[in-house]
């Protein structure tokens, strides 16, 4: 796949899965993501639905649908069309046999800042949206969720204006928070929260808080996930590793053993046509994580054997 391209569904049509995150369940990948194909006006596009792609093999993607679907007529639901559902997460619940979706809810300002609650019995859907609420009484931005070993589920979040991070455990069921969480990275101003346990420790990758202007990307390292972390640099190198190689990492995923990150790179006056890359992520001998641009990232060995490597 070449990077810093739009890439195309199995129709040849544009993937509209912007801010995702890469689900791997039974062998399948589920892509989740904001579809904003629709008009950019001053920087926002209206909120038309949470997509859903799958591949076997992370090149050849078909389109499942909108996942979840906004609330056309009533402007007081956070789902509402003019409001903002952005960086979906979705996690599957074991004990409760549930597909559990968290999205950033907002309203168009930005001022509201939580997180709607979503279930489906399948990972195309169609979600169930349940609630919306702001995490232990927080303000909650750009958000992820991370599964961790033991199966606990965690909502790491931009809170206090985005000057901290927080990470705060989800109930059994996923549905809720449980009133137990940190703040890291205080006064920090993070966004874009990515994290990953690999090699015995646990990683998060951040982006600054520009909008959408790509900006330096930061790294942070922990041995349990609940802290102390620690931040470590930027994991970019090489041209434009100051901009997240004009981009914005959105999630991390496996390849077997492999981490990749997904980047958006933001086209914020036509919002649809932003563009994606995945990057393998490495982790050197002193667990220190470095990302390197590449102009192709291939999954598969078929296009290997046509000789492009
Ligand atoms: C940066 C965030 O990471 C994006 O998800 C989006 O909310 C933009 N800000 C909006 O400016």
């Amino acid at each position: 796949m070449k990077n810093k391209t739009l890439w195309t569904d199995t129709e040849g049509k544009p993937i509209q899965a912007h801010g995702g995150m890469i689900l791997q369940h039974k062998g399948i990948y589920y892509w989740y993501g904001e579809n904003k194909d629709t008009e950019t006006v001053n920087r926002h596009v209206d909120f038309i639905g949470i997509s859903c792609y799958s591949s076997e093999d992370l090149e050849n993607w078909r389109n499942e649908g909108i996942v979840l679907s906004p609330v056309v007529n009533n402007p007081a639901h956070m789902l509402y069309t003019k409001n903002i559902c952005e960086r979906p997460r979705v996690l599957y619940n074991k004990s409760t046999k549930q597909f559990v979706m968290y999205t950033h809810a907002d309203t168009a300002d930005y001022y509201y800042a939580g997180v709607n609650v979503a279930v489906a019995a399948s990972p195309t859907g169609p979600f169930v949206w349940l609630k919306s609420f702001q995490p232990n009484r927080q303000d909650s931005r750009d958000m992820t969720l991370f599964q961790d070993l033991d199966g606990s589920a965690w909502l790491i979040h931009s809170a206090n204006y985005n000057k901290t991070m927080n990470i705060a455990r989800l109930s059994d069921d996923y549905l809720d928070v449980t009133g137990s969480y940190i703040s890291i990275f205080q006064d920090q101003e993070r966004e874009a929260p990515a994290i990953m346990y690999s090699h015995n420790r646990y990683y998060m990758i951040t982006s600054g808080c520009s909008g959408w202007e790509p900006n330096p990307s930061l790294y942070g390292i922990c041995d349990h996930l609940i802290g102390p972390w620690k931040l470590i640099d930027n994991p970019c190198t090489g041209p434009a590793y100051r901009t997240t190689f004009d981009g914005q990492g959105t999630c991390i995923f496996f390849v077997q053993n492999q981490p990749y990150v997904l980047l958006d790179h933001w086209h914020p006056d036509d919002l649809r046509s932003s563009a994606y890359s995945m990057l393998p992520i490495q982790i050197s001998d002193n667990g220190g994580l470095k990302i390197e641009w590449q102009d192709e990232t291939f999954f598969t060995n078929s296009k290997r054997r046509e000789g492009t490597s």
